[in-house]
């Protein structure tokens, strides 16, 4: 969602929040803003648009200070204006504040401010939140040297939704206030410097030492000092974690984009989700951070998967992989119906989310909502140290290395992998053989060789896609487990090139989408399983029979008849557990370029945010 970066230290703060900000626009990118400190004076830049715009229309000189607040804002409350951006002051000029999050119970809280004469220049609960630490600050002791926490921490009391946010007051020059609930906040400690955070990406080029917060705790960073302590005034000591992060891993590089040089790093993606994970005899996979035991593993009857957006996807490939490979039924959930849907689950389930940031507020809920009723909960996820891999029982981390692209890609076939992993290590549990084991074992190691020689499908793709990057519609068809890539293709392809597609069980066509396809609307079928072959044959001829040009996916070995395809990409032979991963990339590659074709922002599309901490 919005990111939020703060500084206080010795250095200038402005440019190295402008930094923080650039690392973060991913998250949001349709206005930005930085407010500095100094002596006694609040200076502030809001920019409607990106913070390269911020950047290019601020004077870093006129914003000298060593304490500051930024944000790179995804609306919420509000349109995109510059009055709605971030940061928001106070009506008196003394508070200023950045916010994610929601605060639900704005509209009271703001008409109680307004009956004690406030006045509101922008539609947001963020400027309501920051008149509200206002309003207690002017009720707090003067002389009272914790004032400002206080105000802060009283305000907190009345804020019902989420907040992760920064705040500096005129009259405090050397202190910067965050605090948490919902919605992720960090502290890097630097030299002679501490950094705020909703994301570690931030703060990476800074320091690798970090305190995450805890929702209901408050962080006052003051004269040189971090001290941390719970809504309750509980004094708490903070646990410093270092993260291991490559500061390259998150620049550009030589590539034009992050998603194509994302698509490329696939193969180490693999590499690293296998590192270490398997078993000494090479017939079954091994995970350290499960937390439960194999004796344990071998009571569950059932499995939930839960997430949203593109890992939902990943989770209803698991649910084909799990069954197939360790016969356990799996229902997959949306996290969101999950929460409210109050469903009936057998005391042997065990839940799994799956979420690539770790903070996508729905897959936390439905996390959450698990284990107060009592179940066994696994995270398969991509950032260490975030509340998901937190708050979970267990889990996998992915050791994707930093998503920057909106668009899911290595963190979606890494959590293929790791679901082909964890179906391998739950059917030895159960009745797979030892022979079994380890030819899967062999199968999954060829995956980045596999996925390297799968990348280089890029220049046909290109090609491909000049041919088809005016179209409007489109349909992308599968069965069995090449039903969710099709799903993944459609919305890897709508949401970065805004052509509507849609996903469909390549059977289920004939009952509704059928009626859509005419010579103007493509349609890609993923036809990559030699047993169902001859079924993927006639729908392909249920399509061109109403003249829409057709691109298949379908195996080097089983090329389909010419006369059937308009296009054709052949994809590397494999063992079955690795087909979701390697048929998802020409998905990847022919959004990829269609939507640079069309001249897309293909790495911040529009409205989009990579982590969702929202409701
Ligand atoms: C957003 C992103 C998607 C992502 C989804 C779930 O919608 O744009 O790419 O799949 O959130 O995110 P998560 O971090 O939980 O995997």
């Amino acid at each position: 969602m919005c990111g939020i970066v703060g500084y206080i230290g010795k250095r200038e703060a402005s440019p190295i929040l402008l930094e923080g900000l650039k690392r973060l626009e991913y998250r949001g990118y349709d206005s930005a803003g930085v407010a500095v400190l100094a002596d006694g004076a609040l200076k502030l830049k809001k920019y409607k648009g990106r913070v390269t715009d911020l950047a290019r229309n601020l004077n870093t000189a006129s914003l000298s200070g060593s304490l500051g607040i930024s944000h790179t804002r995804w609306a919420t409350h509000g349109a995109v204006t510059e009055a709605n951006a971030h940061p928001h002051v106070s009506h008196d000029g003394k508070i200023s504040l950045v916010h994610n999050g929601v605060i639900e119970n704005y509209l009271a809280v703001k008409k109680f401010l307004e009956s004690t004469g406030v006045e509101f220049y922008s539609e947001t609960d963020s400027e309501v939140f920051c008149n509200l630490i206002a309003y207690h600050y002017k009720k707090e002791a003067e002389d009272s040297p914790t004032r400002f926490l206080d105000s802060v921490r009283r305000s907190l009391r009345h804020i019902d939704g989420t907040y992760g946010i920064a705040v500096i007051s005129t009259d405090c020059p050397d202190e910067l206030v965050g605090a948490r609930k919902g919605s992720p906040l960090i502290v890097g400690i630097g030299k002679d410097e501490y950094l705020l955070a909703s994301d570690v990406s931030a703060i990476i080029s800074r320091t690798s030492n970090v305190v995450y917060l805890n929702d209901g705790e408050i962080v006052s960073l003051k004269d040189g000092e971090l001290n941390l302590l719970t809504n309750d005034e509980e004094i708490l000591t903070p646990e410093i974690k270092q993260i291991d992060w490559d500061i390259a891993e998150s620049e550009l590089g030589d590539y034009e984009h992050f998603m194509l040089k994302e698509i490329f790093e696939q193969s180490g993606a693999l590499e690293n989700a296998m590192r270490g994970r398997f078993s000494d005899d090479k017939s079954s996979a091994k995970f350290g951070g499960l937390n439960v035991s194999a004796q344990e593993l071998r009571q569950i009857d059932r499995i939930l998967l839960c997430a949203c957006g593109t890992a939902w996807h990943a989770c209803l490939v698991g649910e084909y992989l799990i069954e197939r490979y360790a016969r356990i039924p799996v229902e997959v959930e949306y996290a969101s119906e999950f929460r409210y849907r109050n469903a009936p689950l057998d005391k042997n389930t065990l839940v799994i989310v799956i979420s690539q940031s770790g903070e996508t507020i729905d897959t936390l809920a439905a996390l959450r909502e698990s284990k107060r009723k009592g179940y066994k909960t696994l995270a398969i996820n991509n950032s260490v140290g975030s509340t998901i891999a937190r708050e979970s029982d267990g889990g996998i981390y992915q050791h994707a290395g930093p998503e920057i692209g909106v668009a899911s890609t290595k963190a979606f076939t890494s959590q293929l992998h790791i679901l082909s992993m964890l179906a391998l290590y739950l059917g030895r549990l159960r009745d797979m053989s030892f022979q079994e084991g380890r030819e899967y074992v062999e199968a999954l190691k060829k995956a980045p060789a596999l996925v390297t020689e799968t990348v280089k499908l890029s220049g046909k793709i290109l090609e491909i896609s000049k041919k088809y990057k005016d179209m409007e519609d489109c349909l992308f068809l599968g069965r069995q487990d090449m039903f969710p890539i099709a799903l993944e293709g459609a919305l890897k392809l709508k949401e970065i090139s805004y052509i509507h597609a849609e996903g469909y069980p390549a059977a289920e066509m004939k009952h509704g989408p059928i009626a859509l396809i005419n010579e103007k609307c493509p349609v890609i079928v993923i036809a990559a399983q030699p047993d169902i072959h001859a079924k993927l044959l006639s729908n392909i001829q249920e399509v061109k029979a109403r003249g829409a040009p057709v691109i298949a996916v379908t195996n080097e070995s089983n090329p389909l008849p010419e006369n059937l395809v308009d296009d054709q990409i052949l994809i590397p032979d494999c063992h079955r557990a690795l087909l979701p991963v390697i048929a998802s990339i020409p998905m990847q590659l022919l959004s990829y370029h269609i939507a640079n074709l069309r001249g897309c922002d293909v790495d911040k599309p529009r409205n989009l945010a990579k982590s969702v901490t929202v409701e």
